[in-house]
């Protein structure tokens, strides 16, 4: 979720170090800082907010020659957008920046206090510069050091590090947060950067990384730690490099969405609990009800969230689209916790309504993609849903990690209140841990809805039809086709078909049906089977096959509705992105329709 980057050579450091976060600002742009080693001196700059503000500061107080340094573009996930919480992290001697998650920092930070170490930051990354400090000390070798570092590290990281102790090196580990190795054009120099664009034009030769690969970076060359590694060549277009490689942002999120749920979840599941750090098991205390709020996408995870709640947890929840709950005199009462899900933070509507319920007394809680915005500052408790920045105005990546945050939050609230028995929650888990693996795109689906795109341009209509959560992911289905192709299409609850739409039922209707295996089968079944006795075009998406169906597409049998929900997800969501492509529009940036709407 943040961008890193690195640099020995004989050209200018901190223009390669803020060219390249330049690069990198589209990952997360809440602060910035670069730390470079001249003379033997290490200097640091930092600053808040996007990153000319960095760029300021070192062009006005700087203008000596370094021969390396490190530099990262943050996106907060542990502790607020602070000078002192933006990267590189300082010991006494050594710098360090981190992209990932050390899951185990607590325990680290603990240990190392005990053992007199002085922290000025809230992240998890201050840990790493300590560890290896505290092993240097004692074993009076960097190398060493810099290994037991990383044998002690938990979760997902990849590390530049640099030292006084060893004034020609930087050190490099990457486990789980990707990270680029270059031969620079020039020779005698080294880049690094966690995506490709920083490098385009400045190496032809990189190294990307395998999980478990480290090394000494000097001019002399790069040692690496162990030969799992191997040279492959740069593209040279710097947009193809920042879509890594796909079409759109759009198309890229879609993909991404099996890592960031990664990330999401990291440090959140136990083996027998769910764990979030930025909130209290007290929110619940004396919550009869919990009320969701939010706008577009955020809203149909709400909606999902709202059958998950009273399931898992068993707390009544109802949701609101935030504009019609801003106008409709609302009873709040203490009893209610009041939740919003936003990706930007910024909706009007939504943080509309937060101020109410806050004026009101009631305990908020906001799950947001993005730290510092208003309504993290506004909610009593924030979680962030870790996506990494949604450049696609089609919202994907987003829903996804709002989804799984609710769900973790439902099984939370549901082992605080003591609802949940052991063998469900470990049921629950089990299902959570292998999101990431339904999330993953099978080349088959993607040319399958390529293909099936073409039979789709047309009509008079599409509904989208599910049950129970699969209702508000119909319903996230066709906003996602209505935002990019800009046909009609509407979700309906599939049960409900009957009672009006089914009027419209003919061949020139598409039915888009989710038809999970693990949830109500047999009840969609026989919906779609009206929709079908009625001649109107059916897609079915399920696990099973369907003999009704016009066409099909098929998704992996699992045993829990939730990862038939993410995979079917996936499908609607690759479906609405090809038909907008046979309709010649723009993916990413769809007409009349803006990222974030901050007016009424
Ligand atoms: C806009 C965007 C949608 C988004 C909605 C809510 O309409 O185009 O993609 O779902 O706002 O945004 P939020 O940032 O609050 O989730």
């Amino acid at each position: 979720m943040c961008g890193i980057v690195g640099y020995i050579g004989k050209n200018d450091t901190t223009k390669f170090l803020l060219d390249g976060l330049k690069e990198l600002e589209y990952r997360g742009y809440d602060s910035a800082g670069i730390a470079v080693l001249g003379d033997k001196k290490i200097d640091v700059f930092k600053a808040l907010g996007k990153l000319h503000n960095l760029e300021e500061k070192v062009n006005t107080s700087s203008s000596k020659d370094y021969e390396l340094g490190i530099g990262h573009t943050r996106w907060a996930t542990h502790g607020q957008p602070t000078e002192l919480n933006a990267h590189p992290h300082l010991g006494e001697y050594s710098y360090v920046v981190h992209n990932g998650i050390i899951e185990n920092y607590k325990e680290l930070k603990e240990e190392l206090i005990n053992l007199g170490h002085k922290f000025v930051s809230q992240t998890d990354t201050e840990v790493i510069v300590h560890l290896f400090e505290n092993y240097n000390n004692k074993l009076n070798d960097t190398t060493k050091a810099f290994h037991s570092t990383i044998e002690r590290l938990e979760g997902a990281f990849s590390i530049l590090l640099i030292t006084k102790a060893e004034p020609t090196k930087i050190f490099f580990f990457k486990h789980g947060s990707p990270l680029i190795v270059a031969k620079g054009n020039d020779e005698n120099e080294v880049l690094f950067a966690s995506s490709d664009a920083p490098l385009i034009g400045l190496a032809n030769d990189v190294v990307y990384l395998e999980d478990g690969v480290g090394g000494i970076a000097t001019t002399e060359g790069i040692e690496f730690f162990n030969n799992n590694y191997s040279w492959s060549t740069l593209p040279t277009s710097k947009q193809f490099a920042q879509k890594n490689g796909f079409r759109f942002f759009m198309e890229k999120e879609i993909y991404e969405q099996s890592d960031v749920v990664v990330d999401c979840m990291l440090g959140r599941l136990s083996d027998n609990e769910i764990l979030f750090d930025e909130i209290d098991k007290s929110l619940i205390d004396g919550i009869n009800e919990i009320k969701i709020c939010a706008c577009g996408t955020s809203y149909h995870s709400g909606l999902t969230a709202s059958y998950l709640f009273e399931r898992l947890s068993k707390i009544k929840c109802n949701v609101e689209i935030a504009s019609e709950f801003r106008y409709k005199d609302p009873l709040l009462t203490k009893d209610t916790l009041f939740v919003v899900i936003s990706q930007s933070g910024e909706t009007a509507d939504t943080l509309e309504a937060l101020k109410m319920a806050k004026v009101a007394g009631l305990k908020t809680l906001v799950i947001c993609n993005v730290d510092n915005s208003s309504m993290t500052r506004t909610a009593d408790a924030t979680i962030l849903t870790r996506a990494g920045i949604e450049k696609g105005v089609a919202s994907t990546k987003a829903f996804t990690t709002q989804t799984i945050v609710l769900w973790m939050l439902a099984l939370y609230f549901g082992k605080a209140k003591n609802v949940l028995t052991n063998d469900k929650l470990s049921e629950e888990l089990h299902a959570l841990r292998e999101v990431p693996k339904s999330l993953i795109i099978d080349d088959n689906m993607h040319e399958k809805t390529k293909r099936l795109s073409k039979r789709y341009l047309h009509g008079h209509g599409f509904f989208f039809i599910g049950r129970d959560v699969f209702f508000p992911l119909a319903l996230e289905g066709a906003l996602k086709l209505k935002e990019i192709s800009y046909l009609h299409a509407e979700g309906y609850p599939a049960g409900e078909m009957k009672h009006g739409p089914i009027a419209l039922a003919d061949p020139e209707l598409f039915t888009i049906a989710l038809m999970p295996q693990n949830l109500l089968y047999d009840k969609i079944k026989s919906n779609v089977e009206e929709l079908s006795a009625r001649d109107s075009t059916i897609c079915s998406i399920s696990p099973l096959d369907f003999d009704l169906s016009d066409d099909f597409i098929k998704i992996n049998e699992t045993d829990h509705y939730m990862l038939e929900f993410f995979e079917m997800l996936i499908a609607l969501q690759l479906l609405s992105m090809e038909i907008s492509v046979r309709l010649g529009n723009d993916v990413d940036m769809p007409r009349n329709l803006a990222k974030s709407v901050t007016v009424e």
